[in-house]
Formats: structure tokens, sequence, C-alpha cells
């Protein structure tokens, strides 16, 4: 199996590793067939204006991954990927985006970048409910 050098980079130095004390979002998601689990903490800055959810942003994203290389790289590159964004638009990145961003993962290694998105949407979506 050969992973990219971007991969292998993330991986080795994961960017936005670590917890968020008081995040205003926690999400959480798991792989069944693998056991990998990953959790990821928003702090996220809210319009002083009543605008749409596409006027809330991340202002501050961290993870914790129990997983596969892929795994951590996936996390670490999302996070970089979503810091600043306003939460609509966080909600529309898929996993091709993030497979792109990363010079592309083995095709047996994509379902891991599910697990990363997974995680990022159960956040927003709670955030909001
Ligand atoms: Fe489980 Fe990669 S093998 S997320």
């Amino acid at each position: 199996m050969q992973y990219s050098k971007k991969v292998l980079k993330h991986f080795k130095d994961p960017h936005n590793q670590g917890v968020i004390k008081n995040a205003d979002a926690v999400g959480e998601a798991g792989n069944l067939k693998c056991g990998d689990i990953m959790k990821i903490y928003l702090k996220i800055k809210s319009p002083l204006d009543k605008g749409g959810w596409g006027d809330y942003f991340i202002k501050d994203i961290k993870f914790e991954t129990l997983g596969c290389a892929a795994a951590i790289a996936v996390s670490s590159a999302l996070t970089d990927m979503v810091k600043g964004m306003a939460l609509d638009e966080a909600m529309k990145l898929t996993k091709d985006k993030i497979v792109e961003e990363l010079d592309g993962l083995p095709p047996i290694k994509i379902h891991c970048s599910m697990l990363g998105l997974e995680a990022l949407h159960t956040a927003i979506n709670e955030y909001k409910s």
C-alpha cells in the first residue's frame, strides 16, 4: 500500500490534534468494521447580527483519532481545511475533496476519509440543534 507524501506528512506531524476545553460542539464517529474512532471539537464564532448559518464560522477545531494512518492524516487535513470556514460551507465538504487535498488515498483506505467527515457533520448538526 502506497501513501502519498502529503498523507505521510500529516500522519507524522498531525495538525490540530488535541482537545478544546469548553468546546461549542463535539462530534464523534466510529467505524464498526475496523473499530477506529474519531472525535472533533469545535469552537464556533457567531455573528453579531442575526444572519443565517452561513454567517457562523469555525473559529477553532481540534481532533482526537484512535485509528489508522489514513484516518489520522484525514483528520489533520480536514481540520486545516475547515478552520475559518462557514458552517454551511463545511457541511458541503465531501470525501473526494479531502482525498484530493491529500493527493489521493489507496482505494482500500478511502472509507477512512468518511470518519472525519461524519464527526465534523455530527458536531455541526449538534451545534445547530
Ligand atoms: Fe479504520 Fe482507517 S482502517 S479508519
